[in-house]
C-alpha cells in the first residue's frame, strides 16, 4: 500500500514535469526569433527603457556632493584619491575591468612662496596698488586648504613693466581694428582684454603676435553677470573678487606640450621647455572686475566704440597708458608660475560586448577641476557615474551590450585636454580600427533653459530619437518629451523644423577622438537661452564659487535637468553599443556637407574678380558633395533590403558606417596644425571653442584681401578646395557597394 501510493505519486509528478517541459518547449519554439533584427532591436529598446529609468536625480545629487567636497586639481594627491575612489565604485557597480592609466605630462602651478599679482607702480617703482592674491572663499569652505589662486596655467614667468592698451575681447578682429583703424601699436605694451567670446589661449596668441610684453584678462560684468541676478552666494553671478583660472596654451590638439604625437610614458622622449608646443612666451594673468576697475579707471587715450565697452563704471579708454595726472604711472606684472612634469591618472572602465567585443563605444569626461569643480567637470562626472551604476544594474539582470562600452575619467583636461589626448595617442591604432563613437561628458549644465547638442552630422538622427525617449525635466511640462521641450525653446528654423544641433568646436576631451582620429563624436548639456543671455559660458566658470551649493541652490535644485542630460548621454552610448545596425546616418552627413559647401563658396564669391583672375572654382567640391549625397542615399536604401539574419552582411555595413567619419581624416593634417586632421571640421583658428567647416579653405580665404602676395594666396585656396573635394569624394567611395 505504502509503496504503491508512492509509485502513483511518482508517476503523477513525472507527467506534470514532462508536460511543463513540453509546454515550455512549444512556447519557446514558436517564440523563437524568426528575424534577429526586430526581436533584437525590440529587446534592446526594452533594456534602453530600463537603463534610462534606473537613473535617479537623487543619486546624481549624491555623486555631485561626494566629488566636490575638496579641491582636486590635476597632479595633486586629492585628484589621485578621487581616481581610486571612482575605480573602486565602478568595479563595485559591476564593470568587467577598471584600470588606472598614468602619464607624466607638463603641468603648471603658481609658486606658493612667491605669489602672482599685478601692480600699478610710480616713477620710482613703488607699488601703489596690487591686485588681490586670492578670491574670497565662500562660506563653509573657509578651512579648506589647497585652493589654487586664480592664475593662467603655462604663463611665461616675468615682470614686464609698461603702458596698458585695452583691446576689447582680444579677438583677431579687435586687434585688426586697433591697428588698422585706431592706429595703435602694442609692441612692448601690456595688453588688457576682457574675457569672453573666444578661448583665452587665442587672446594670448593674438597679443603675442602683435608684440605685447604681457597680457591681463579680466571678467567684465557685461560678460559674467546676468541682469537682475545677485553675485554668489546670494545668486549665481560672479562676485567682483572672483576670477577665471584656465590654461593659455595654443596646442592645436597636440596634448602634452613636450611629447606631441606620442603618449607621455616613462620612456618617451621629451622636448626641452623652449621647444614645447603652444607655450606662451609672455606673462599672462587673470583678474576679477574689482581689480580691473583700478587698472582701467585712469586710462588715457581715445574712447572706444560702444561695442568695446563693458558694464563697469569706467570709460574703457584704449590707452596707451594712463591719463594726464597719472601718466608717470605704469603697470607691472609679477608672474612666477612654474611648469612641471607631473604624473596624472586616467581611470578606464570596460564593459565587454557580448557579440562584437572588438567594437568600442566610449563615454569619457574629465575629473580634474580648478577648485571644487561644482559645475566643471563634476556635473559631468556625476552623470557618467550614474550611467555606470545603471549599466551595472542591468548587467546583474543578465543584460550585456552587443559592443564593448568604455567609460573614461580623464585627468588634466584643464591643462590642455592632456589625459584624453595621451590615451588617444597610446591607443591610436586600436581606436582607428575599432572605435564606433565617442560621447563627451564634461559639465552637464551651463544654464537653466534647454538642451544643447554639438555633434557630428551622422549622429543627428540618433540624438532626435533618444531625446524623444527622455521626459522634459522642466516643471509644468509633465507629459512632454525632452525633444518637444527643446524644440519649443530652440527651434532650428534655418532649414528645417527641428531643435537646433551645432557643430563640434573644441575645448573639451572629444578633440583628439574626433578631429585627430576621425571617430564620430558628440556632446550634450543643459544650456542658457542663447537669445537673451549674452554672458559667456556661465558667470562663475573656473572660480572658487563653482560649488555643490551653486548647483543645488540655483542651477538644478531637483537634479532633473542633470538626470535628463545623463539620459541623453547614456542613451546615446546605449543605442550605439546595443543596436544591431549602427544608428549612424550618412544622409545627414550629406545634408550638412551641402550646407557647408554653399557657405564656403559664398565666402569665396565675395571676391568675384580674383576668382576669375586666379582660376578658382568650387565646382569640384560641389561635384564631390553631390556624389556623396547619391552614395549616402543609395547606401541607406540598400539597408532596407539587407538580410538581417546574416551576421557578415550586418558587420559589413556597420563597418562602412563606423569608418565613414574616419574617411574625412587627411593624414597630413591642416596647414600648420598637424593634429587637426579632419577635413570637414576643425576648431576655428581664431577661437578654439568654435567649430569651423571646411577649415582649410576657410583659413586660406581669411583676410585674403590684405595679402601681400595674392597669386600665392589664391593658389593656396585652390589647393585647399582640391583637398576638400578629393576627401569628400573618397568618403563617398567608402559608401558604395563593395563589388
Ligand atoms: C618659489 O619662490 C621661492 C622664493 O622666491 C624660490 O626660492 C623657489 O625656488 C621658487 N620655487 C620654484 C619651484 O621655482
Ligand atoms: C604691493 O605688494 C608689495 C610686495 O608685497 C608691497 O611691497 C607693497 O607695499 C604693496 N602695495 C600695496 C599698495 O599694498
Ligand atoms: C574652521 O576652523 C575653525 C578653527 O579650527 C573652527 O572654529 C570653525 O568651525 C571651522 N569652520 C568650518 C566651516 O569648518
Ligand atoms: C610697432 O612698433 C615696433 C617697434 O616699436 C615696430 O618694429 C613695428 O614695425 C611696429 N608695427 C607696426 C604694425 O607698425
Ligand atoms: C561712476 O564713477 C564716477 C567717477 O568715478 C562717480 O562719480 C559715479 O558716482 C560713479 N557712478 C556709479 C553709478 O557708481
Ligand atoms: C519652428 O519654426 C517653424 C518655422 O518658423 C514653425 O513652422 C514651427 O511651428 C516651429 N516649431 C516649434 C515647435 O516651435
Ligand atoms: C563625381 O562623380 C562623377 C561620376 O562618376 C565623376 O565624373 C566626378 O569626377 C566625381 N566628382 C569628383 C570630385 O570626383
Ligand atoms: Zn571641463
Amino acid at each position: 500500500m505504502k509503496t504503491e501510493s508512492r509509485l502513483v505519486q511518482w508517476i503523477c509528478w513525472l507527467i506534470v514535469i514532462t508536460s511543463f517541459f513540453l509546454t515550455g518547449f512549444i512556447i519557446g519554439w514558436f517564440a523563437r526569433p524568426t528575424s534577429t533584427d526586430t526581436s533584437h532591436d525590440a529587446g534592446s529598446r526594452r533594456h534602453l527603457r530600463e537603463f534610462l529609468d534606473e537613473m535617479r536625480p537623487e543619486n546624481i545629487r549624491d555623486h555631485l556632493r561626494k566629488f566636490t567636497r575638496l579641491p582636486h586639481l590635476a597632479g595633486t594627491e586629492q585628484n589621485l584619491k578621487l581616481a581610486e575612489q571612482i575605480k573602486g565604485e565602478w568595479l563595485a557597480y559591476g564593470l568587467d575591468s577598471v584600470e588606472m592609466v598614468p602619464y607624466d605630462v607638463l603641468l603648471s602651478y603658481p609658486n606658493i612662496s612667491q605669489p602672482n599679482y599685478i601692480s600699478i607702480v610710480d616713477q620710482l617703482g613703488n607699488e601703489m596698488f596690487n591686485t588681490s592674491l586670492s578670491e574670497p572663499v565662500p562660506e563653509g569652505y573657509e578651512n579648506v586648504s589647497d585652493i589654487v589662486p586664480p592664475y593662467s596655467a603655462f604663463s611665461a614667468q616675468g615682470q614686464p613693466v609698461g603702458d596698458l592698451v585695452y583691446v576689447n575681447y582680444g579677438r583677431t578682429e579687435d586687434f585688426f581694428q586697433l591697428e588698422r583703424e585706431m592706429g595703435i601699436n602694442v609692441t612692448g605694451k601690456i595688453v588688457i582684454v576682457r574675457y569672453g567670446n573666444i578661448f583665452r589661449g587665442n587672446k594670448v596668441k593674438n597679443a603675442m603676435l602683435h608684440g605685447a610684453s604681457g597680457i591681463i584678462m579680466f571678467s567684465d560684468p557685461a560678460d559674467y553677470c546676468a541682469p537682475g541676478v545677485q553675485p554668489y552666494p546670494d545668486g549665481w553671478n560672479l562676485p567682483g573678487g572672483g576670477a577665471q583660472r584656465g590654461n593659455v596654451l595654443n596646442l592645436n590638439g597636440a596634448g602634452d606640450p613636450l611629447t606631441p604625437g606620442y603618449p607621455a610614458k616613462e620612456y618617451t622622449y621629451r622636448y626641452n621647455l623652449e621647444e614645447g608646443v603652444g607655450l606662451p612666451k609672455i606673462p599672462v594673468h587673470p583678474i576679477g572686475y574689482h581689480d580691473a576697475i583700478q587698472l582701467l579707471k585712469n586710462m588715457g587715450g581715445d574712447i572706444p566704440p560702444n561695442n568695446w565697452k563693458g558694464a563697469l563704471n569706467v570709460s574703457y579708454r584704449i590707452g596707451p597708458g594712463f591719463t594726464d595726472g597719472f601718466s608717470t604711472q605704469k603697470v607691472r606684472m609679477n608672474i612666477h608660475t612654474n611648469n612641471q612634469v607631473t604624473r596624472i591618472y586616467n581611470v578606464i572602465g570596460r564593459l565587454r560586448g557580448a557579440v562584437e567585443p572588438d567594437r568600442y563605444v566610449i563615454l569619457g569626461g574629465h575629473r580634474d577641476a580648478w577648485v571644487f569643480g561644482g559645475i566643471d567637470p563634476v556635473t559631468g562626472a556625476a552623470v557618467v557615474h550614474e550611467s555606470v551604476r545603471s549599466a551595472g544594474k542591468l548587467l546583474r539582470k543578465g543584460w550585456r551590450p552587443r559592443r564593448t562600452i568604455v567609460f573614461a575619467s580623464w585627468d588634466a583636461e584643464e591643462f590642455g585636454l592632456l589625459g584624453s589626448t595621451e590615451w588617444a595617442e597610446e591607443n591610436a591604432k586600436v581606436l582607428q580600427q575599432r572605435a564606433v563613437a565617442y560621447i563627451n561628458a564634461d559639465s552637464a549644465i551651463e544654464g537653466m533653459y534647454t538642451l544643447r547638442i554639438d555633434c557630428t552630422p551622422s549622429l543627428h538622427t540618433l540624438v532626435y530619437d533618444i531625446t524623444k525617449q527622455v521626459s522634459s525635466p522642466e516643471e509644468g511640462e509633465e507629459g512632454l518629451s525632452l525633444y518637444e521641450s527643446w524644440h519649443k525653446r530652440d527651434n532650428w528654423t534655418d532649414d528645417r523644423d527641428a531643435p537646433r544641433i551645432s557643430k563640434l568646436g573644441s575645448g573639451s576631451d572629444f578633440e583628439a577622438y574626433f578631429i585627430r582620429l576621425g571617430i564620430a563624436a558628440g556632446r550634450a548639456r543643459y544650456t542658457k537661452n542663447r537669445k537673451t543671455e549674452r554672458y559667456s559660458s556661465y558667470p562663475v566658470y573656473h572660480s572658487v564659487y563653482e560649488t555643490f551649493e551653486l548647483v543645488e541652490r540655483f542651477y538644478d535644485p531637483s537634479f532633473r535637468k542633470l538626470r535628463a542630460v545623463a539620459q541623453v548621454r547614456g542613451g546615446l552610448i546605449f543605442l550605439l553599443a546595443d543596436s544591431q545596425l549602427l544608428p549612424l546616418d550618412a544622409n545627414q552627413y550629406a545634408g550638412s556637407l551641402t550646407k557647408y559647401a554653399h557657405t564656403i563658396a559664398q565666402l569665396g564669391q565675395k571676391h568675384p574678380d580674383a576668382l576669375v583672375k586666379y582660376g578658382v572654382s568650387f565646382d569640384s567640391l560641389f561635384s564631390a558633395v553631390e556624389n556623396f549625397t547619391v552614395a549616402a542615399r543609395d547606401f541607406h536604401e540598400r539597408l532596407n533590403t539587407l538580410d538581417r539574419t546574416d551576421p557578415i552582411q550586418i558587420r559589413m555595413v556597420n563597418d562602412q558606417l563606423m569608418y565613414l567619419e574616419r574617411a574625412f581624416v587627411d593624414p597630413l593634417g591642416l596647414p600648420g596644425r598637424p593634429f587637426y586632421r579632419h577635413v570637414i571640421f576643425a576648431p576655428s583658428s581664431h577661437n578654439k571653442y568654435a567649430g569651423e567647416s571646411f577649415p582649410g579653405i576657410y583659413d586660406a580665404l581669411f583676410d585674403i584681401e590684405r595679402t601681400a602676395n595674392p597669386k600665392q594666396a589664391w593658389d593656396e585656396v585652390r589647393r585647399q578646395i582640391s583637398i576638400a573635394a578629393f576627401t569628400v569624394q573618397a568618403a563617398a567611395m567608402t559608401l558604395t557597394p563593395p563589388a
